[in-house]
């Protein structure tokens, strides 16, 4: 068999980051988190003073941003034109801008041919995590996954995450969370879907460990498969 690349798309907080890097580390596999390239080119023209919401504007500064993705699973790395802008792209101004910025085709031009030379160059094989990976990016991934949870479920780790758990901060993570969800789902360029051949993992009633589990036998059934 060629060497593995696993796509996982799914909406957000559907548990696709932990799994993805959970099952990579299991697997020895190299790790690459695509949202957080979309999130650190949003981050790039809120601090370059782009609006956000003129796409034009957005497109005419798509290929400027230095964006390079540490891929190591159990310490992905992210930074902008050289600097370690990890914190910055998990902003509250970053998860409002973000799905706009994503929509914009040259944004997503630009960073599809990121993203495949970093695949290209995992001789180990990877697993990649977003909401086109299956579809666009990669179809041709051995193993694909379609991550989903429900809104309460994914509010919650959300917000357990940021370490706010309030009903007040749960609420604006959800209403945060579902806004973006329909902005990915529904844009023209590369929505989110369910790839041909993705298998669903609906991740609400499961721990962690058991979706990686999970995920794991579906990689060992299909290395079998093909190995036959
Ligand atoms: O996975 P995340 O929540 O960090 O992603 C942030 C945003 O980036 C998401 O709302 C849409 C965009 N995104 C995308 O359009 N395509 C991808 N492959 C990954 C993320």
């Amino acid at each position: 068999m060629s060497r593995l690349v696993i796509a996982v798309d799914g909406t957000s907080g559907s548990g696709k980051s932990s799994t993805s890097r959970g099952v990579a580390d299991r697997l020895g596999l190299r790790y690459l988190d695509t949202g957080a390239q979309f999130r650190a080119m949003t981050w790039w023209m809120l601090t370059h003073g782009v609006d956000v919401h003129d796409p034009a504007a957005v497109a005419a500064h798509a290929d400027e941003p230095v964006i390079e993705s540490g891929t190591d699973p159990l310490a992905p790395t992210i930074t902008l034109d050289g600097a370690d802008v990890a914190t910055q792209i998990r902003s509250d101004e970053v998860n409002a801008a973000v799905s706009p910025v994503s929509t914009v085709p040259a944004v997503r031009r630009r960073l599809l041919a990121l993203q495949r030379q970093i695949i290209d160059a995992a001789e180990d094989g990877i697993v990649v995590e977003g909401r086109d990976i299956g579809s666009v990016v990669w179809p041709q991934a051995q193993v694909k996954l379609y991550l989903s949870a429900d809104a309460a479920a994914r509010a919650e780790r959300r917000a357990a995450e940021a370490g706010a758990t309030d009903e007040r901060s749960l609420k604006a993570t959800r209403a945060s969370l579902e806004a973006r969800d329909v902005i990915d789902s529904g844009r023209a360029t590369a929505p989110l879907v369910r790839a041909d051949g993705a298998v669903h993992v609906d991740t609400t009633p499961h721990t962690l460990d058991e979706v990686v589990d999970l995920v794991l036998g579906l990689v060992a059934e299909r290395v079998e498969k093909a190995e036959v």
